[in-house]
C-alpha cells in the first residue's frame, strides 16, 4: 500500500519542469518537441529505465522489447517513463574483460541519474558485471530504484544431453583436446549451448548476482529466477515499472533497504546457491557504496554456517536455473534458510523479506534441498590466507575434487597468459598432476582488470592421461561457471609486488582448506632476498581510461572499486546546482 511521502510539488523532476522561468521553459518545450503534452508529465514521477541493451549483448537481446513492458507498467501507475541507454557490458564479447569496465558502467549510471530530471529508476541488467555496476551507481545516486534481472536462458541441448553455460563448454573442449569428440560434435555443442536470450543458466556470476540483488531486497519477489523466455518475465517487467512509480511516492530509497542485515542476507543466499567466486568482489563493492563495511570475513563466517542447498551446476551435477525456477525459485529457497536470514529487512516491495517469501513453496526437494540434506555441507566459498596471500585468496571447495582440499606440490609459474596458453598445449611440458600451476600478473592492475583466467587449462599431456583437475593458483578471477581446484584473487596481486611475484618454479606450495591456509614453503630470508631483486613491471597504460583505472582501482579484498567512487571518499556530491 502506498504511503505518500512525496507530492507532485516535491518531486525531484519538478525542479526541471515546474518553475516559470526561461530554463524550465526550455526543458518543457524540448519534451513537447518529442510529441508529449503536459498531461504526460506534469505532477508525474519521471522513471528512468536504464537499459543495458546492445546488439553485441546476447544476454540482453530481449531488452529492446522488454523495456516497452517496463514502460507500460510505469504508464499504468501514472508515471512518465524515459529510457536511458547505459553502457552494455557483454561478458561474451568484451575484451580483455568486462571487469575492466564495471566501474565505468557504475559511473555512467550514477551520473545519468544525477544529471537528468528523474524521480525513480528501473535498472535493466543481468549479464555478469551489469548487475553490480547498476546497483553500485544507483546506490550512490540514491533515488528510489529497483532492478529487473534479464533472467536465465533456457537449458542448453546437444544430442539429447542437457548443456550448461560455460561449464559444458570447458568440459567438452577438454574432450576435444583429448580427441574423444569430433569437430562435428563440437560444432553441435557450440550451436546448442545457448538456445535463447537471457543470461548464463548455470550458477555463474549472472545467476549469483541477480539472486543477491533479490535477496538484498532490490528486485520484486521471485524476479531473479524467471527464465528470460518465460511470459512471467514480461509480467515481472511491467510490475517493476508500476512499482517504481509507487516507490517514488513512498520515497523508498536504496539507503532504507540496503542495510548490513540486507547484505548479510545476500551473502547467506549466495552461499546456499553455491555462488560464483566473483560474488565476493562485487558484494564488497556494492556494500561499500551503501556505506556498509562488508569484508572477506563476512563471507568466511557465512561459508562455515550456510550449506549449499541449490542443486544447480557447476556445484550440483544435474540441474540448471530453469529447473530451479520450476522448483519454486529463490523465494522457495529462502524459506529453507530459516535463521540464516534477517526476515525483517525491507525490500523494494515495500514490505519485509519475510512477507515477500511467505507462501513460497519448494516443488522439487532434489533441486532445492533441505538444510540437513545439502549438496555441500559447508558454504560455497572458502577464504584462505598465508604468506602467499596476506590479505586473502578464495577457493570454491564445492566445485573441486576433494583430494585437493589438502595438497602440497611444486610450483610451475607463468608470468602472462600467452606463454601459459602455449605451454599447456606443449606435450613435452615438464609437469605432473601434483604440480600447482601458477598464473601471475593477472590481478586488478596486472591483468589488467582481473580477467577470468583463473581456471588455467590442464596441460594437454595430462588431459590425455585422463587428468581433469589439478591445483591452480592466480591473482585472476574465474567465471562462475568454471570449476576445479582453482585458488583465485590472491591479494595483494603480483603486479604491485605481492608475494605471488616471488614464487619460482619448483617452490613447494601448501594448501589446506580446512585450516584456511595457503603457504609458499620458502624462508622469510629467501623471500626478502627475492623481493630485493624484483624489478617493477612496465606500466600497462600511459593514457586513457586504463591509465585512470590502474591509478584508482582497489585490490580484490576491497572490491576493486575506484577509491574515489567509494562513499567515504570526500563530501557527498549533492544535486546539480542550476
Ligand atoms: Fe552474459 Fe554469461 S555471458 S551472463
Ligand atoms: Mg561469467
Amino acid at each position: 500500500m502506498t504511503t505518500t511521502k512525496k507530492t507532485p510539488e516535491t518531486l525531484r523532476s519538478a525542479r526541471w519542469f515546474a518553475p516559470d522561468d526561461l530554463r524550465s521553459s526550455g526543458h518543457r518545450s524540448r519534451v513537447m518537441q518529442m510529441g508529449y503534452a503536459p498531461e504526460d508529465w506534469v505532477g508525474k514521477p519521471v522513471i528512468a529505465i536504464l537499459n543495458t541493451w546492445s546488439d553485441l549483448n546476447a544476454c540482453h537481446a530481449h531488452f529492446k522489447q522488454r523495456v516497452e513492458d517496463v514502460k507500460r507498467g510505469v504508464f499504468q501507475a501514472g508515471g512518465f517513463p524515459v529510457e536511458l541507454p547505459a553502457l552494455s557490458l557483454s561478458e561474451s564479447a568484451v575484451k580483455p574483460t568486462t571487469m575492466l569496465y564495471r566501474n565505468l558502467l557504475a559511473m555512467d549510471v550514477e551520473e545519468l541519474i544525477r544529471s537528468h530530471p528523474i524521480d525513480g529508476v528501473v535498472l535493466m541488467g543481468g549479464c555478469d558485471k551489469t548487475t553490480p555496476a547498476l546497483l553500485m551507481g544507483a546506490t550512490s545516486a540514491g533515488l528510489p530504484c529497483l532492478f529487473v534481472p534479464a533472467g536465465p536462458m533456457l537449458r542448453g541441448n546437444f544430442n539429447g544431453k542437457i548443456l550448461g553455460s560455460g561449464s559444458d563448454a570447458w568440459k567438452y573442449w577438454d574432450e576435444r583436446r583429448a580427441g574423444t569428440i569430433t569437430d562435428q560434435e563440437w560444432l553441435g555443442v557450440e550451436q546448442g549451448i545457448a538456445r535463447s536470450h537471457g543470461t548464463c543458466m548455470t550458477m555463474g556470476t549472472a545467476s549469483t548476482m541477480t539472486a543477491i540483488a533479490e535477496s538484498i531486497g532490490m528486485t520484486l519477489p521471485g524476479a531473479s529466477s524467471i527464465p528470460a523466455a518465460d511470459a512471467n518475465h514480461i509480467r515481472m517487467a511491467a510490475a517493476s515499472g508500476r512499482r517504481a512509480v509507487e516507490m517514488v511516492w513512498e520515497d523508498l530509497t536504496p539507503a532504507k533497504i540496503q542495510t548490513r542485515e540486507a547484505f548479510e542476507n545476500g551473502i547467506a543466499v549466495a552461499m546456499a546457491m553455491g555462488c560464483s567466486t566473483n560474488a565476493i568482489i562485487h558484494v564488497i563493492a556494492m556494500a561499500r557504496r551503501a556505506g556498509v563495511d562488508i569484508g572477506l570475513d563476512d563471507f568466511e563466517k557465512a561459508s562455515r554456517k550456510v550449506p549449499v542447498i541449490a542443486n544447480v551446476r557447476p556445484s550440483g551435477e544435474t540441474y540448471l536455473m530453469e529447473d530451479f525456477f520450476y522448483a519454486g525459485g529463490l523465494p522457495a529457497l529462502m524459506t529453507r534458510l530459516g535463521d540464516h536470514l534477517h526476515l525483517d529487512c525491507l525490500t523494494v516491495s515495500g514490505q519485509t523479506l519475510g512477507a515477500d517469501i511467505a507462501g513460497a513453496k519448494v516443488h522439487n526437494d532434489d533441486v532445492i534441498r533441505t538444510l540437513d540434506n545439502p549438496i555441500y555441507a559447508e558454504g560455497a566459498l572458502a577464504v584462505l590466507t598465508g604468506n602467499l596471500a596476506p590479505t586473502g585468496c578464495v577457493i570454491k571447495p564445492s566445485a573441486c575434487e576433494p583430494r585437493f582440499l589438502k595438497h602440497s606440490g611444486p610450483a610451475l609459474v607463468f608470468d602472462d597468459y600467452p606463454s601459459m596458453k602455449a605451454a599447456v598445449e606443449d606435450e613435452s611440458l615438464d609437469v605432473t598432476a601434483d604440480h600447482v600451476l601458477i598464473l601471475r600478473n593477472a590481478g586488478p592492475q596486472g591483468g589488467p582488470g582481473m580477467p577470468e583466467w583463473g581456471m588455467l587449462p590442464i596441460p594437454k599431456k595430462l588431459v590425455k592421461q585422463g587428468v581433469r583437475d589439478m591445483v591452480r593458483l592466480s591473482d585472476a578471477r574465474m567465471s562462475g561457471t568454471s570449476y576445479g581446484a582453482c585458488i583465485l584473487h590472491v591479494s595483494p596481486e603480483s603486479y604491485i609486488g605481492g608475494p605471488l611475484a616471488l614464487v619460482r618454479n619448483g617452490d613447494l606450495i601448501s594448501l589446506d582448506v580446512a585450516a584456511r591456509s595457503i603457504r609458499l614453503e620458502v624462508s622469510d630470508e629467501e623471500m626478502a632476498a627475492r623481493r630485493a631483486a624484483l624489478t617493477p613491471p612496465p606500466p600497462r597504460y600511459e593514457r586513457g581510461y586504463g591509465w585512470m583505472f590502474n591509478r584508482h582501482v582497489t585490490q580484490a579484498d576491497k572490491g576493486c572499486d575506484f577509491d574515489y567512487l567509494q562513499t567515504d571518499f570526500g563530501a557527498p556530491v549533492g544535486e546539480p546546482s542550476i
